[in-house]
C-alpha cells in the first residue's frame, strides 16, 4: 500500500498504522453505526433527547461516541452526527419520524431551488460537530483515533430531491436526466459545502474522514460516470491532506473499476462480493474496509466466528485491511454478538 499522507501526530495504534500502509500484527476493527439503538446506553439517552438534539450537543454527542467505543473496545471511533446535517445547515429543514426515517421538509424540485440555496460557510455553521470531535479526542486519547464523516454528493443530493429515503430514486434520477444543468449545479454546491465541513472536522482533529455514498449502487456505471464521478473527484481533491480518506458505498460491485480511480486511501465494500475479489479490482495500492454482512450478527457465535475468519483469511494480513461490516449495525442486533465479533477480530494474529 502506498500513502501520500503523513499524519502520525494525530494518534497511535493499529488503525492509523494500517492507513499508513504498515503491516500490523492484528487487523484493526471498528463498526459502522457502532453507537446507536442496539445499545441500552443509547436508548436510555433517547428517552430524554431527540436524535438531532444529541447531534447538536457536543458534550452528549461525544459521550455517545466515547461510551460505544469503550464498551466495544474497538480501534477507532466515528463521531456521532449524521450525513443529513448539511441539508439542515442549508435550510432545507430536517426531522426524523419514528419508524419513517429522515424527512427533508423543503426538498429541491427545480433549478430555482438550487439557485436559491443559501451561501453558507458550512464548516462554520456545523462547527458543533468539530467541538464533538475535540471532546471525543479528549475523552479517548491518542490510542483510539476519531473518524469524521460526511455524505458523498450523490447520496446527499438523493435525500435533498426525494425529500427522504427512497427505493428506486425516481425523483432524483428524473432530476438528473431532465435538469442536468441544475443537477450539476447542485452537486457543485454540495462539493463546496462538504469540503468545508470535512476540512473543519480535520482541523478539529479527525485523523480519518469517511465519505458515505450509501445509495450510489443505485446508479448504472454509465450514470455514475456522468453524474457522480466528476464531482466526487473534485470533492476528494479539496479534502485536507492531514487526514486519510475512506470512500464507502453499497452495491458497488459494478462500480469498483471506477472507484479504484479515486484518490482515496481506502474503499469500503459491502458483503455482496468476496473481499479478495474486490481488493483485486480496487488494487492493493489502496486499503479495503468492510465486508461482513451486518445480519451475520443475528447468527450464533460459531457462524459469526467462521464468517469473520473467512474475511481475515481472504485479506491475508496485507497492509491496509480495516475490518468492518458491509453496512451499519441494525437496531435489533444483540450487543453481545457485536462484542464477540470485535474480540474474534482482535485475537486473530496476522501471519
Ligand atoms: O456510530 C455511528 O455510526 C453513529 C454516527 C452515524 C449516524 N448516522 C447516526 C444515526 C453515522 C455515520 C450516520 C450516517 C448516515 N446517516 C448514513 C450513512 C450510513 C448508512 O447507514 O448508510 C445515512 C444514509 C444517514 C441518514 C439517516 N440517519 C437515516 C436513513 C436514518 C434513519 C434510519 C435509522 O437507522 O433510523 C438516520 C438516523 C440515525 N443516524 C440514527 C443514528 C444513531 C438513528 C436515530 C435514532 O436514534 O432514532
Amino acid at each position: 500500500m502506498t500513502t501520500l499522507r503523513n499524519i502520525q501526530t494525530k494518534g497511535t495504534g493499529v488503525f492509523l498504522q494500517a492507513f499508513a500502509g504498515e503491516k500490523t500484527e492484528r487487523t484493526p476493527v471498528w463498526l459502522m453505526r457502532q453507537a446507536g439503538r442496539y445499545m441500552k446506553e443509547y436508548r436510555d439517552l433517547k428517552e430524554k433527547w431527540g436524535f438531532l438534539e444529541l447531534c447538536h450537543n457536543p458534550e452528549l454527542a461525544a459521550t455517545v461516541t466515547t461510551d460505544a467505543a469503550k464498551a466495544l473496545k474497538v480501534d477507532a471511533a466515528i463521531i456521532f452526527a449524521d450525513i443529513l446535517l448539511i441539508l439542515e445547515a442549508l435550510d432545507l429543514g430536517l426531522h426524523f419520524e419514528a419508524g419513517e426515517g429522515p424527512v427533508i421538509e423543503k426538498p429541491i424540485n427545480s433549478a430555482e431551488d438550487v439557485i436559491a440555496l443559501p451561501q453558507i460557510d458550512a464548516g462554520q455553521k456545523l462547527s458543533y460537530v468539530g467541538q464533538s470531535i475535540k471532546n471525543t479526542i479528549h475523552n479517548l486519547g491518542p490510542e483510539i483515533p476519531v473518524i469524521g464523516f460526511a455524505g458523498a454528493p450523490f447520496t446527499v443530493a438523493s435525500y435533498a430531491i426525494e425529500g427522504g429515503g427512497s427505493r428506486n430514486f425516481e425523483k432524483a434520477k428524473s432530476f438528473m436526466y431532465h435538469q442536468s444543468d441544475a443537477w450539476h449545479m447542485l452537486m457543485d454546491k454540495l462539493v463546496v459545502h462538504t469540503a468545508s465541513y470535512l476540512n473543519m472536522q480535520v482541523q478539529s482533529g479527525a485523523s480519518v474522514v469517511q465519505l458515505f455514498d450509501s445509495w450510489v449502487g443505485a446508479l448504472s456505471p454509465a450514470d455514475f460516470k456522468e453524474f457522480a464521478f466528476p464531482h466526487l473527484k473534485k470533492l476528494i481533491a479539496s479534502i485536507s491532506k492531514d487526514a486519510y480518506i475512506v470512500y464507502f458505498g453499497t452495491q458497488t460491485n459494478g462500480l469498483l473499476n471506477q472507484l479504484s480511480q479515486l484518490d482515496v486511501d481506502t474503499i469500503g465494500v459491502d458483503w455482496r462480493i468476496d473481499l479478495d475479489t474486490a481488493w483485486n479490482i480496487i488494487g492493493h495500492d489502496k486499503g479495503i474496509q468492510g465486508n461482513l454482512d451486518p445480519v451475520t450478527l443475528f447468527a450464533d457465535k460459531e457462524t459469526i466466528k467462521k464468517r469473520a475468519i473467512e474475511i481475515l483469511e481472504k485479506a491475508q494480513g496485507r497492509p491496509g485491511h480495516i475490518f468492518n461490516l458491509g453496512h451499519g449495525i441494525l437496531p435489533k442486533t444483540p450487543v453481545d454478538n457485536v462484542k464477540y465479533l470485535v474480540e474474534i477480530v482482535q485475537s486473530y494474529k496476522n501471519k
